[in-house]
Protein backbone atom coordinates (compact mmCIF):
# COMPACT_ATOMS: atom_id res chain seq x y z
CA UNK A 1 0.00 0.00 0.00
CA UNK A 2 0.63 3.56 0.05
CA UNK A 3 4.44 2.86 2.28
CA UNK A 4 5.49 0.41 -0.23
CA UNK A 5 5.15 2.83 -3.19
CA UNK A 6 6.46 5.97 -1.10
CA UNK A 7 9.49 3.90 -0.01
CA UNK A 8 11.33 2.63 -3.08
CA UNK A 9 12.55 -1.34 -3.17
CA UNK A 10 16.20 -0.11 -2.61
CA UNK A 11 15.54 2.11 -0.08
CA UNK A 12 13.98 -0.50 2.58
CA UNK A 13 16.89 -1.33 4.58
CA UNK A 14 17.05 2.58 5.02
CA UNK A 15 13.90 3.15 5.85
CA UNK A 16 14.21 0.16 8.63
CA UNK A 17 17.26 1.60 10.08
CA UNK A 18 15.34 4.89 10.57
CA UNK A 19 11.91 2.94 12.30
CA UNK A 20 13.78 1.18 14.41
CA UNK A 21 16.22 4.15 15.44
CA UNK A 22 12.76 6.08 16.07
CA UNK A 23 10.87 3.27 17.83
CA UNK A 24 14.20 2.50 20.75
CA UNK A 25 13.67 6.79 21.35
CA UNK A 26 10.65 6.61 21.93
CA UNK A 27 10.82 3.73 24.09
CA UNK A 28 14.01 5.62 25.97
CA UNK A 29 11.96 8.42 26.19
CA UNK A 30 8.70 6.19 27.89
CA UNK A 31 10.69 4.68 29.81
CA UNK A 32 12.98 7.70 31.36
CA UNK A 33 11.91 9.27 34.97
CA UNK A 34 8.14 10.37 35.21
CA UNK A 35 8.07 13.79 33.89
CA UNK A 36 7.01 16.03 37.17
CA UNK A 37 3.25 17.00 37.27
CA UNK A 38 4.06 20.57 36.45
CA UNK A 39 6.86 22.20 34.24
CA UNK A 40 7.14 26.01 35.58
CA UNK A 41 6.75 27.59 39.06
CA UNK A 42 6.54 30.71 39.86
CA UNK A 43 8.14 30.86 43.60
CA UNK A 44 7.47 34.63 45.41
CA UNK A 45 9.57 35.87 47.77
CA UNK A 46 10.76 38.65 49.68
CA UNK A 47 14.21 38.58 47.69
CA UNK A 48 12.05 38.36 44.08
CA UNK A 49 10.35 36.09 42.74
CA UNK A 50 11.94 32.85 40.54
CA UNK A 51 11.02 31.22 37.81
CA UNK A 52 11.84 27.80 38.12
CA UNK A 53 11.73 25.16 35.61
CA UNK A 54 11.59 21.42 35.57
CA UNK A 55 12.36 21.44 31.77
CA UNK A 56 15.69 23.30 31.99
CA UNK A 57 17.46 20.60 34.23
CA UNK A 58 15.98 17.60 33.18
CA UNK A 59 16.94 18.27 29.31
CA UNK A 60 20.96 18.64 31.10
CA UNK A 61 20.29 15.43 32.96
CA UNK A 62 20.07 16.47 36.22
CA UNK A 63 18.41 13.88 38.39
CA UNK A 64 15.40 14.14 40.23
CA UNK A 65 16.86 13.17 43.66
CA UNK A 66 19.72 16.04 43.15
CA UNK A 67 16.90 18.37 44.50
CA UNK A 68 13.90 16.05 45.79
CA UNK A 69 15.94 14.07 48.70
CA UNK A 70 13.41 11.24 48.30
CA UNK A 71 15.05 8.42 46.35
CA UNK A 72 12.16 7.00 44.11
CA UNK A 73 11.21 9.95 41.44
CA UNK A 74 8.08 9.46 42.02
CA UNK A 75 7.54 9.96 45.52
CA UNK A 76 9.03 13.79 45.00
CA UNK A 77 7.17 16.30 46.89
CA UNK A 78 6.90 20.11 47.16
CA UNK A 79 9.94 21.59 49.12
CA UNK A 80 7.77 24.07 50.82
CA UNK A 81 5.90 20.71 52.19
CA UNK A 82 8.45 20.16 54.60
CA UNK A 83 10.84 23.05 54.91
CA UNK A 84 8.99 26.03 56.50
CA UNK A 85 8.93 29.85 55.31
CA UNK A 86 10.17 30.98 58.88
CA UNK A 87 13.08 29.51 60.85
CA UNK A 88 11.49 27.77 64.08
CA UNK A 89 8.43 26.27 62.41
CA UNK A 90 7.79 22.52 62.61
CA UNK A 91 8.62 20.35 65.33
CA UNK A 92 11.99 19.38 64.23
CA UNK A 93 15.48 21.03 63.19
CA UNK A 94 15.17 22.08 59.93
CA UNK A 95 16.09 24.87 57.30
CA UNK A 96 13.75 27.88 56.25
CA UNK A 97 12.66 27.12 52.49
CA UNK A 98 14.73 29.85 51.22
CA UNK A 99 17.81 27.90 53.08
CA UNK A 100 17.19 25.35 51.32
CA UNK A 101 16.87 26.32 47.85
CA UNK A 102 19.76 28.67 48.07
CA UNK A 103 21.93 25.77 49.12
CA UNK A 104 20.74 23.15 46.97
CA UNK A 105 20.43 25.20 43.84
CA UNK A 106 23.67 27.33 44.25
CA UNK A 107 26.45 24.86 44.66
CA UNK A 108 25.16 23.03 41.53
CA UNK A 109 25.00 26.15 39.64
CA UNK A 110 28.92 28.25 40.52
CA UNK A 111 29.94 24.06 39.66
CA UNK A 112 28.69 23.39 36.80
CA UNK A 113 27.21 26.62 34.89
CA UNK A 114 29.62 29.44 36.50
CA UNK A 115 28.86 31.80 33.26
CA UNK A 116 25.18 32.07 33.91
CA UNK A 117 25.02 32.02 37.93
CA UNK A 118 28.38 33.34 39.32
CA UNK A 119 29.33 37.34 39.72
CA UNK A 120 32.83 38.93 39.13
CA UNK A 121 33.87 37.51 42.33
CA UNK A 122 32.73 33.90 42.01
CA UNK A 123 29.53 34.40 43.99
CA UNK A 124 26.06 33.67 43.34
CA UNK A 125 24.56 36.30 40.93
CA UNK A 126 20.98 37.42 42.78
CA UNK A 127 19.38 38.29 39.56
CA UNK A 128 19.95 35.10 37.15
CA UNK A 129 17.42 33.80 39.76
CA UNK A 130 15.74 36.64 41.19
CA UNK A 131 13.21 38.74 38.24
CA UNK A 132 14.38 42.45 40.06
C1 LIG B 1 16.84 21.36 39.92
C2 LIG B 1 15.97 20.95 41.01
C3 LIG B 1 14.85 20.00 40.67
C4 LIG B 1 14.92 18.85 39.93
C5 LIG B 1 16.13 18.22 39.25
C6 LIG B 1 13.59 18.29 39.92
N1 LIG B 1 12.75 19.08 40.65
FE1 LIG B 1 10.79 18.72 41.01
N2 LIG B 1 10.61 20.51 41.97
C7 LIG B 1 11.65 21.39 42.16
C8 LIG B 1 11.13 22.60 42.77
C9 LIG B 1 11.94 23.83 43.13
C10 LIG B 1 9.72 22.41 42.92
C11 LIG B 1 8.72 23.39 43.52
C12 LIG B 1 8.74 23.21 45.00
C13 LIG B 1 7.79 24.05 45.77
O1 LIG B 1 6.95 24.77 45.21
O2 LIG B 1 7.89 23.96 47.01
C14 LIG B 1 9.44 21.06 42.44
C15 LIG B 1 8.19 20.44 42.48
C16 LIG B 1 7.94 19.13 42.11
C17 LIG B 1 6.71 18.40 42.35
C18 LIG B 1 5.51 18.87 43.10
C19 LIG B 1 4.71 19.87 42.36
C20 LIG B 1 3.89 19.34 41.23
O3 LIG B 1 2.71 19.05 41.45
O4 LIG B 1 4.42 19.23 40.11
C21 LIG B 1 6.86 17.15 41.80
C22 LIG B 1 5.83 16.02 41.78
C23 LIG B 1 8.20 17.11 41.23
N3 LIG B 1 8.82 18.32 41.44
C24 LIG B 1 8.71 16.01 40.59
C25 LIG B 1 9.99 15.95 40.03
C26 LIG B 1 10.48 14.81 39.25
C27 LIG B 1 9.71 13.52 38.96
C28 LIG B 1 11.76 15.14 38.87
C29 LIG B 1 12.71 14.36 37.99
C30 LIG B 1 12.20 14.08 36.66
C31 LIG B 1 12.05 16.46 39.41
N4 LIG B 1 10.95 16.93 40.09
C32 LIG B 1 13.26 17.12 39.27
C33 LIG B 1 12.98 21.17 41.88
C34 LIG B 1 13.47 20.13 41.12
C1 LIG C 1 9.64 15.15 53.22
C2 LIG C 1 10.15 16.39 53.75
C3 LIG C 1 11.11 17.18 52.85
C4 LIG C 1 10.88 17.62 51.56
C5 LIG C 1 9.63 17.43 50.71
C6 LIG C 1 12.07 18.35 51.17
N1 LIG C 1 12.99 18.34 52.20
FE1 LIG C 1 14.86 19.15 52.15
N2 LIG C 1 15.26 18.39 54.01
C7 LIG C 1 14.34 17.73 54.81
C8 LIG C 1 14.97 17.41 56.09
C9 LIG C 1 14.28 16.71 57.27
C10 LIG C 1 16.31 17.88 56.03
C11 LIG C 1 17.40 17.79 57.11
C12 LIG C 1 17.34 19.00 58.03
C13 LIG C 1 17.95 20.23 57.41
O1 LIG C 1 19.15 20.21 57.05
O2 LIG C 1 17.22 21.24 57.23
C14 LIG C 1 16.45 18.48 54.70
C15 LIG C 1 17.62 19.06 54.24
C16 LIG C 1 17.77 19.74 53.04
C17 LIG C 1 19.00 20.35 52.57
C18 LIG C 1 20.34 20.32 53.27
C19 LIG C 1 20.91 18.93 53.29
C20 LIG C 1 21.15 18.41 51.93
O3 LIG C 1 20.60 17.32 51.60
O4 LIG C 1 21.86 19.06 51.15
C21 LIG C 1 18.71 20.93 51.37
C22 LIG C 1 19.70 21.68 50.47
C23 LIG C 1 17.30 20.67 51.07
N3 LIG C 1 16.76 19.94 52.12
C24 LIG C 1 16.64 21.10 49.94
C25 LIG C 1 15.34 20.68 49.56
C26 LIG C 1 14.70 21.03 48.30
C27 LIG C 1 15.30 21.91 47.23
C28 LIG C 1 13.47 20.42 48.30
C29 LIG C 1 12.42 20.41 47.20
C30 LIG C 1 12.89 20.15 45.84
C31 LIG C 1 13.34 19.70 49.56
N4 LIG C 1 14.48 19.90 50.30
C32 LIG C 1 12.23 18.96 49.94
C33 LIG C 1 13.03 17.42 54.47
C34 LIG C 1 12.44 17.64 53.24
C1 LIG D 1 22.47 19.56 39.86
C2 LIG D 1 22.59 20.85 39.19
C3 LIG D 1 21.51 21.90 39.33
C4 LIG D 1 20.71 22.16 40.42
C5 LIG D 1 20.68 21.45 41.77
C6 LIG D 1 19.87 23.28 40.06
N1 LIG D 1 20.17 23.70 38.79
FE1 LIG D 1 19.29 25.27 37.80
N2 LIG D 1 20.43 24.87 36.17
C7 LIG D 1 21.39 23.90 36.07
C8 LIG D 1 22.03 23.97 34.76
C9 LIG D 1 23.16 23.07 34.26
C10 LIG D 1 21.40 25.04 34.08
C11 LIG D 1 21.73 25.57 32.68
C12 LIG D 1 22.72 26.70 32.78
C13 LIG D 1 23.15 27.22 31.43
O1 LIG D 1 22.41 28.01 30.83
O2 LIG D 1 24.20 26.80 30.97
C14 LIG D 1 20.38 25.58 34.99
C15 LIG D 1 19.56 26.64 34.68
C16 LIG D 1 18.72 27.27 35.57
C17 LIG D 1 17.98 28.49 35.29
C18 LIG D 1 18.00 29.26 33.97
C19 LIG D 1 17.22 28.52 32.93
C20 LIG D 1 15.76 28.81 33.03
O3 LIG D 1 15.04 28.04 33.71
O4 LIG D 1 15.32 29.81 32.46
C21 LIG D 1 17.27 28.81 36.42
C22 LIG D 1 16.35 30.00 36.65
C23 LIG D 1 17.57 27.78 37.40
N3 LIG D 1 18.45 26.88 36.86
C24 LIG D 1 17.03 27.74 38.67
C25 LIG D 1 17.30 26.75 39.61
C26 LIG D 1 16.72 26.70 40.94
C27 LIG D 1 15.73 27.69 41.49
C28 LIG D 1 17.26 25.61 41.54
C29 LIG D 1 17.00 25.08 42.94
C30 LIG D 1 15.63 24.71 43.23
C31 LIG D 1 18.17 24.96 40.61
N4 LIG D 1 18.16 25.69 39.44
C32 LIG D 1 18.92 23.85 40.89
C33 LIG D 1 21.74 23.00 37.04
C34 LIG D 1 21.17 22.90 38.30
C1 LIG E 1 19.47 29.56 42.17
C2 LIG E 1 18.52 30.64 42.20
C3 LIG E 1 18.73 31.71 43.26
C4 LIG E 1 19.82 32.54 43.41
C5 LIG E 1 21.08 32.63 42.56
C6 LIG E 1 19.54 33.38 44.56
N1 LIG E 1 18.31 33.05 45.07
FE1 LIG E 1 17.37 33.96 46.64
N2 LIG E 1 15.86 32.63 46.53
C7 LIG E 1 15.70 31.67 45.54
C8 LIG E 1 14.48 30.94 45.78
C9 LIG E 1 13.95 29.80 44.91
C10 LIG E 1 13.90 31.50 46.95
C11 LIG E 1 12.62 31.06 47.67
C12 LIG E 1 11.38 31.54 47.03
C13 LIG E 1 10.20 31.24 47.93
O1 LIG E 1 10.18 31.76 49.05
O2 LIG E 1 9.33 30.47 47.52
C14 LIG E 1 14.78 32.57 47.39
C15 LIG E 1 14.53 33.40 48.49
C16 LIG E 1 15.25 34.53 48.78
C17 LIG E 1 14.91 35.49 49.81
C18 LIG E 1 13.70 35.45 50.73
C19 LIG E 1 14.14 34.91 52.04
C20 LIG E 1 13.02 34.73 52.99
O3 LIG E 1 13.31 34.26 54.10
O4 LIG E 1 11.86 35.00 52.63
C21 LIG E 1 15.87 36.47 49.79
C22 LIG E 1 15.95 37.73 50.66
C23 LIG E 1 16.84 36.09 48.77
N3 LIG E 1 16.43 34.91 48.18
C24 LIG E 1 17.97 36.80 48.47
C25 LIG E 1 18.94 36.39 47.57
C26 LIG E 1 20.21 37.11 47.36
C27 LIG E 1 20.62 38.38 48.11
C28 LIG E 1 20.90 36.42 46.40
C29 LIG E 1 22.27 36.70 45.83
C30 LIG E 1 23.34 36.66 46.83
C31 LIG E 1 20.05 35.28 46.00
N4 LIG E 1 18.90 35.31 46.74
C32 LIG E 1 20.39 34.37 45.04
C33 LIG E 1 16.57 31.42 44.51
C34 LIG E 1 17.78 32.04 44.30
Amino acid sequence: MAVTRLVPRHAWPLFAVALAGLLTGLFGYLRADPSPAADRFYLRSAGGAVLFRHVEHQRRGVACARCHHEAPAAAARNCRGCHPAEAGEGSQEIRTLADAYHSCCNGCHLAEAPARFADAAGEPSCHACHLK
